[in-house]
């Protein structure tokens, strides 16, 4: 089990539905190479919390927890594991620090002293990675090799990636490509909403991870001089064909905002036939014959025409095939190019000083000393806040 939230959570995911089956969690140990089953918890919902603890109730001696923070001091990956430490104590009493592992900073945090004192083994995240740029770090590198998957293949991919990106020609740098015909997009030509429709359902968590690299390291109020700029571009996740039924009609025919990165992949695990049934309906036997690949191409090829036919703007990323090596390239590629767009708008790309104001007022609200002093402007500030309704219960 993973606790962790935030970059701590988001790259580990990614690469964990890229490679691997919908299903990995239920298949039978030998289709899972005798590996472990794997969770993430990346939220504080109480009543995911309670499902969890309910599923893993005679599960809990077999169970191992690798707590993800950078920082050591992140409230909601800390409650989390206090809750499942304290589950684990009054199962198993003093054998409970066998079942944990932590991620963290080599030098600082609250959670590296607690490792220290309760005798759990820990793994360093370089200090000069944030979060959300350390998926090539044990943060995403060890939910991976757990389960089997590749990641010397994943840092090769990585690394290939970031040779094309030192490259000085614009066009032979994807990442400079890509930048700068988003920041025009949006600085010139008003496409301040970024979405990547990934027409992989493998893919669909890439872009989960996507919008917080992306949102976090440009969504910025200040430049480097300290004035005022508010940039950033909105990334929304859609995934094809699903989202065809959902937001295509918008992304069509709605305000000429978004700028749409297309996610293919060329070649996928399988070929699925479909049968050839129902020969006396026209409605349905047109499908009979092909392939599940050829359906979902036609669709992302149809819908790719119909968006650039109606003057929207589109980019498309193609892999070859999703493999530990070319999803290393992927998301190493998104990396360089959210720092690259950071440096053209002149913002820092690696800070989060926002979010920053609502911390504080949680820690206050949580009776965290040092924090004192907002309870009463959020209680005095949400009290009077018009729009509010409540669905009754009753
Ligand atoms: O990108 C970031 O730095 C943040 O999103 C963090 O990943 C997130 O806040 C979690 O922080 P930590 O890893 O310190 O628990």
């Amino acid at each position: 089990m993973v606790l962790g939230i935030g970059g701590s959570a988001l790259g580990p995911i990614a690469v964990h539905t890229a490679l691997h089956s919908d299903f990995y969690n239920f298949l039978p140990p030998e289709k899972r190479d005798y590996r472990p089953k794997i969770f993430f918890l990346d939220n504080v919902d109480p009543d995911r919390i309670e499902a969890i603890l309910d599923f893993l109730d005679d599960r809990l001696e077999g169970t191992y927890f690798n707590v993800i923070t950078k920082s050591g001091g992140t409230a909601e990956t800390l409650a989390n594991f206090m809750v499942f430490r304290d589950r684990l104590c009054q199962r198993l009493g003093r054998q409970f620090s066998d079942h944990f592992l932590v991620t963290t900073d080599p030098e600082s945090g609250t959670l590296r002293q607690i490792a220290l004192e309760e005798n759990y083994p820990i793994l360093t995240i370089p200090k000069n990675v944030g979060g959300r740029f350390s998926v090539f770090t044990p943060v995403g590198l060890l939910p991976s090799a757990v389960t089997g998957i590749d990641i010397h293949e994943l840092l090769a991919g990585a690394r290939k990636m970031d040779q094309l990106c030192q490259i000085d020609d614009i066009w032979k740098n994807p990442a400079y490509l890509k930048g700068t015909l988003d920041y025009v997009a949006d600085t010139c030509m008003g496409r301040n909403i970024q979405v990547m429709l990934s027409y992989s359902h493998r893919l669909r968590d890439v872009a989960d991870w996507f919008r917080q690299l992306w949102a976090e390291s440009l969504g910025k109020r200040y430049n480097l001089d300290e004035e005022d700029v508010y940039v950033g571009t909105t990334p929304v996740k859609a995934v094809g064909v699903t989202d065809q039924h959902s937001q295509l009609q918008l992304y069509l025919e709605g305000p000429k905002d978004k700028a749409i990165t297309f996610l293919s992949v060329e070649e996928h695990s399988k070929n699925t036939p479909i049968p050839e049934d129902f020969s006396d309906k026209a409605g349905i036997s047109y499908l009979g014959g092909h392939t599940m690949n050829e359906l979902f191409d036609a669709e992302r090829l149809a819908t790719e025409f119909a968006l650039m036919k109606a003057g929207r703007m589109t980019a498309t990323i193609t892999l070859g095939r999703i493999s530990p090596f070319t999803l290393g390239q992927l998301l190493y590629f998104f990396e360089m190019e959210t720092v690259f767009v950071g440096f053209l708008y002149g913002i820092n790309p690696f800070d989060q000083p926002g979010v920053e104001l609502g911390k504080r007022a949680t820690y206050d609200m949580m009776g965290r000393p040092g924090y004192e002093g907002m309870k009463d402007e959020v209680k005095a500030m949400l009290n009077n806040k018009d729009s509010k309704y409540i669905v009754e219960s009753h």
